[in-house]
């Protein structure tokens, strides 16, 4: 998610497309953006004020005067954004948004913004089709605008043809797209190996020894580090988590022993190697054909020690920079620099189940990063900004 902190200026146009805009604020409050709305007093018959505030978490502005006499400051809110989303933008919106026919708040916040623009239209088919409809949206392009193009399909009037607004999750990717497209690429030319997720060492062929790791660390690192242009390899044992980006290449395994043999695969060309995988210690000597039966009280089951990856890259090390994860819940500085030793790691990320919001399942996460010669505590933060502050910790020693 690249919207964390991120200001978006949404204008809402008078179209029946306007209910899809709830799930669209939804969707960047939800990824951390902060949200405010302007709308056309047309825009009043759609939608209404309240559900959008509610949404939104701030008021709803569609004059330049409200009640109780305040002024909205359509430049404040203007220079305040780092993108303005004009969604829906009717064809009279559009016209006057190229034409400069400043006649409400709209325009005039449209019109005092400097940062980049984003137009998901919305009209019926022969309007959408209309020679000035695409002269204005060729208008719009020309000032440097983003057309986010209006999809086909059944449209309110009951025609069919493209006019419809952009589904809100297309729009959300284009701003997204957006942003990411900001990120400077630090990370071009190297390769990022990244462990991530649990290890399911199988007992039977229905039960497995596992853990709690949801994967949320180790793909927001593998999101982070290709946006900033790294070629990412994924390794992740059993996870629900998703990624969609061209520079991942994601390898599902299971067991510590598949992890360990996708590792070794990958890890000459490794530049830098990131183990944030919580890797099963043992695994059951055997692994039983059939489903064991409960016939007696008690079950014994000999475990056996699964190979430590992050050590055995530690010793194949040649060039590679190491970073290891210590999860720990007690005496965790001591055990934390005692495995980056152990482990001839460059750096290791310590994360205690002593600190709340700390660790497994979490979106948040709290850190330390100990280094062979010094140690950098930060704050309670999401794990997407918990990998930005790993990747600029690892880029700053690279440096050195
Ligand atoms: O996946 P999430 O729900 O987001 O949770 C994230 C996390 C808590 C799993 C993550 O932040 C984390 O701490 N990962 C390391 C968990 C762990 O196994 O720590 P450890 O202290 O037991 O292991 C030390 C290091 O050796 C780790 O880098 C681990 O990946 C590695 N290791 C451990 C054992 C083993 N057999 N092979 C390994 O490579």
């Amino acid at each position: 998610m690249s919207l964390s902190g991120k200001k978006i200026l949404i204008a809402i146009s008078g179209g029946i497309a306007a209910y899809k805009i709830h799930f669209l604020i939804r969707d960047f409050v939800k990824k951390g953006a902060k949200v405010q709305v302007i709308m056309t007093p047309d825009a009043e018959h759609f939608v209404t004020k309240l559900s959008i505030s509610t949404l939104s978490k701030n008021p709803v502005y569609s004059d330049f005067y409200s009640h109780n006499g305040t002024w909205n400051s359509h430049v404040e809110m203007a220079l305040w954004a780092d993108v303005m989303v004009v969604a829906p933008c009717t064809a009279g919106t559009l016209s006057k948004m190229v034409h400069g026919l400043c006649d409400n708040l709209v325009i005039a916040t449209y019109m005092s913004a400097k940062c980049p623009v984003f137009i998901a239209p919305a009209m019926d088919l022969d309007m959408y089709a209309h020679p000035s409809t695409t002269r204005n949206l060729e208008l719009a392009e020309s000032f440097g605008h983003h057309i986010i193009p209006a999809e086909s399909g059944e449209l309110a009037s009951g025609l069919i043809g493209q006019g419809r607004m952009a589904e809100p999750e297309t729009i959300a990717k284009s701003i997204e797209d957006f942003f990411d497209s900001e990120t400077e690429k630090t990370l071009a030319g190297k390769t990022v190996l990244i462990t991530a997720g649990p290890t399911y060492e199988a007992i039977d062929p229905v039960r497995f020894i596992g853990n709690h790791s949801s994967g949320k660390m180790g793909f927001s690192l593998a999101e982070q580090a290709a946006k900033r242009g790294a070629k990412v390899i994924l390794i992740s044992g059993p996870s629900a988590q998703k990624i969609n980006n061209e520079n991942v290449e994601l390898h599902k395994v299971t067991s510590a022993k598949e992890m360990l043999s996708k590792v070794l695969e990958f890890y000459d060309t490794t530049d830098i190697g990131i183990a944030s995988a919580a890797v099963a210690d043992y695994a059951p000597k055997e692994i039983a054909k059939e489903k064991i039966k409960k016939n007696d009280e008690n079950l014994t089951i000999e475990l056996v020690k699964n190979p430590d990856i992050l050590k055995t890259m530690g010793e194949k090390k040649t060039h590679q920079f190491l970073v290891g994860f210590a999860l720990e819940t007690q005496n965790e500085e001591e055990n934390a620099k005692g495995k980056l030793e152990k482990k001839n790691l460059d750096m290791i990320v310590l994360n205690s189940l002593r600190d709340e919001g700390a660790g497994f399942k979490n979106d948040t996460n709290k850190i330390k990063i100990f280094t062979k010669t010094g140690k950098t505590e930060f704050d309670l933060k999401s794990k997407e900004e918990v990998a930005k502050d790993i990747l600029d910790f690892v880029e700053e020693q690279l440096l050195k």
